[in-house]
């Protein structure tokens, strides 16, 4: 009886420490919905997310060991590039699009600029394998880890299981990905009732919510939709957006919504780089917007912003830059664990 009683506590006990990983990351986010990504399939631990935070830094997962997640997806630019406006990756080969900053995504249903993909756990095989991005093969990277000194330990930790596997990278980074939430800027702060907009940013928000926010949902900052907000066609880059995955004429330079959360930090803006400051980008919204048949209804009228307003808005736009997300020593390199 007494061993039904240790054994009953014990289970409690292992119940109570895996859904306590997923209460410290995501229960307590005041104001955000429920993620939707599928944690059932792959449980949050923190030994995951260590292993794939050491992915996500290791240039080993490109062919010539030069590039990392990180090369594109530097952590203080909210993990973009901002030193160009489309990325570069191995050979320094030049891509044809800029890089989204990564945050948030346990609550976006697809990704890339186009929705090329649907589940958060296969995304790494794209640069991974991109000739242009990593230029390697899951097989090969696999191979290359198992004969360190480091991660066949990591893969035990994470998995139980010190052969490495392609699906067990995959979910590890998955796991270090999911865990990049931001959700302390002052915006935020202001939410929660801690602090208050001054008037400036009061108005902002006030005209973003006019203008923008049909697009930019609070509090994601995105409708994880695809729409085309009247950027004039790129003839040297020949992006058409989601229509080379639908191949339907409708979705003709449509993309993703992205998020405007530290969109201080983000610049480059837009699929291809192409405004560097954000007074170009309300410009854009203001007087620039091409009528295409399938540009946004909502982008029909012109906004009529005064050059006030305008900064009132950008000074909104301001409060969503998130400090302690852009410096967190979780999310940074982690020397300790190539060991
Ligand atoms: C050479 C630069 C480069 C490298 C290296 C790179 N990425 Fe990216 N990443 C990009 C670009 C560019 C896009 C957008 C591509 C598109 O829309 O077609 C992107 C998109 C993404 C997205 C989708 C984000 C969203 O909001 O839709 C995720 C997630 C991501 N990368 C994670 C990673 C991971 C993990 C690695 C390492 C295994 C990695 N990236 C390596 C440039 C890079
Ligand atoms: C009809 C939907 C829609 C509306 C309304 C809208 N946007 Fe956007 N926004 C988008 C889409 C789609 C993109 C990405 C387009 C691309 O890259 O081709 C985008 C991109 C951006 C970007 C660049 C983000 C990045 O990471 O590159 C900023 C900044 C931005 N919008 C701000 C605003 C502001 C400010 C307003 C209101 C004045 C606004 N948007 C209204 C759909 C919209």
């Amino acid at each position: 009886m007494k061993n039904y009683i240790y054994i009953f506590l014990v289970v409690l006990v292992a119940i109570y420490s895996f859904t306590k990983i997923d209460n410290e990351w995501f229960i307590s986010l005041k104001g955000f919905p429920q993620p939707i990504y599928d944690f059932k399939n792959n449980t949050l631990s923190q030994e995951k997310i260590n292993l794939g935070r050491a992915l996500f830094y290791d240039p080993i997962l490109s062919k010539n060991n030069t590039i990392s997640c990180s090369s594109c997806h530097l952590q203080y630019t909210a993990f973009t590039h901002v030193d160009h406006t489309v990325s570069h990756g191995i050979d320094d080969r030049i891509g044809t699009r800029n890089a989204p900053a990564l945050m948030n995504l346990a609550w976006h249903s697809s990704f890339m600029w186009d929705g090329a993909i649907n589940h958060l756990d296969m995304q790494s095989l794209l640069p991974i394998s991109h000739p242009d991005e990593m230029g390697e093969t899951i097989e090969h990277v696999v191979d290359k880890m198992q004969k360190t000194s480091y991660y066949p330990k990591l893969y035990y930790d994470a998995f139980a299981d010190s052969t490495i596997t392609g699906e067990h990278t995959l979910k590890a980074l998955a796991s270090f990905m999911v865990t990049l939430i931001s959700n302390n800027s002052k915006y935020d702060s202001v939410m929660r009732r801690e602090s208050i907009f001054n008037d400036q940013q009061a108005n902002g928000y006030a005209l973003f919510k006019k203008k923008c926010s049909i697009c930019h949902s609070e509090p994601l900052f995105t409708n994880m939709k695809f729409e085309n907000n009247g950027l004039s066609y790129d003839t040297f880059y020949k992006d058409n957006g989601r229509m080379k995955i639908t191949q339907l004429t409708d979705d003709s330079l449509k993309f993703k919504v992205p998020s405007l959360r530290n969109i201080e930090f983000s610049y480059p803006y837009m699929h291809d780089g192409r405004f560097k400051k954000l007074s170009e980008v309300l410009n854009h919204y203001n007087t620039g917007v091409v009528h295409y048949k399938n540009t946004s209804v909502f982008l029909n009228d012109s906004m009529g912003l005064s050059s006030n307003e305008k900064v009132d808005i950008i000074a909104f736009l301001l409060t969503l830059t998130d400090k302690t997300f852009l410096f967190h020593k979780k999310y940074s390199y982690p020397r300790n664990l190539y060991k």
